[in-house]
């Protein structure tokens, strides 16, 4: 059994109703989501990102916005399981990643060898990053900045079908790139909705195998050719 099963279990005793924790209207349907307060990705998002793991089996993995690191844990518990594959997430507030670490320390401490933290500003990491390709990302920092990071990742604004081309950039061919927070109906109730990052990502998916989650907060999964 994966071992996220039982850490979720565990944090399951301090879960709240989406609905409680974060503004929602009604088409978004928030009461049937759970999470642990409105600043971390809600359970069932925890989830899907470990089965996309489990599914696709990255080996190198990116995520912008640490914050308190449930979704890290989600991500390396699934690498882990995988048996390869590492996590490099960034964020930019030290206070915040010594929570994430903490919560790392407390919750899963097994999997510290699969997550590398770092402190920064995302931008700053993707411009002076030397590694390989990512195959899988999480863009989960600030709204107005996701679609850029994905394109600065990118480093064009297309995705080439050229099979000749080895990667998009600083994204691997067939990465797998998930978006949180992408309700087209944030804005009825929040006041950071970012209607360019809709139509970056529509832009983006055209022609593109994409899925969308509508509910909740919003989940929406591209993956490059
Ligand atoms: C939505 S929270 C991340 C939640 C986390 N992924 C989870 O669900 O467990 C967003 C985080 O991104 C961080 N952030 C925002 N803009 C950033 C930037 N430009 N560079 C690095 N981190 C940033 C914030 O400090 C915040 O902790």
């Amino acid at each position: 059994m994966c071992a996220l099963t039982s850490s979720v279990l565990a944090w399951r005793v301090h879960m709240k109703l989406e609905s409680q924790v974060h503004p929602h209207c009604t088409a978004e349907q928030a009461h049937l989501f759970s999470s642990v307060d409105g600043g971390s990705a809600e359970l069932e998002v925890l989830s899907f990102l470990s089965a996309l793991v489990s599914l696709f089996k990255p080996t190198i993995v990116l995520e912008t916005g640490t914050g308190k690191g449930y979704t890290s844990l989600a991500i390396a518990d699934a690498l882990k399981t995988n048996g390869r594959g590492h996590l490099h997430t960034v964020e930019f507030d030290p206070s915040t990643v010594a929570v994430a670490k903490q919560n790392l320390e407390q919750v899963a401490p097994e999997l510290k060898a699969w997550i590398t933290h770092h402190t920064g500003d995302t931008r700053e990491f993707i411009s002076s990053w030397s590694g390989p390709p990512f195959d899988f990302a999480l863009f989960d920092s600030d709204l107005q900045i996701r679609h850029i990071e994905f394109e600065m990742l990118l480093c064009a604004s297309e995705i080439s079908e050229d099979p000749e081309i080895p990667s998009h950039g600083n994204l691997a061919r067939g990465a797998v790139c998930c978006f949180h927070d992408t309700s087209r109906f944030r804005g009825e109730t929040m006041h950071d909705f970012n209607p360019e990052m809709i139509a970056a990502l529509d832009r983006h998916s055209q022609g593109q195998q994409w899925l969308e989650c509508p509910y909740s907060r919003g989940f929406r999964v591209l993956r490059l050719p």
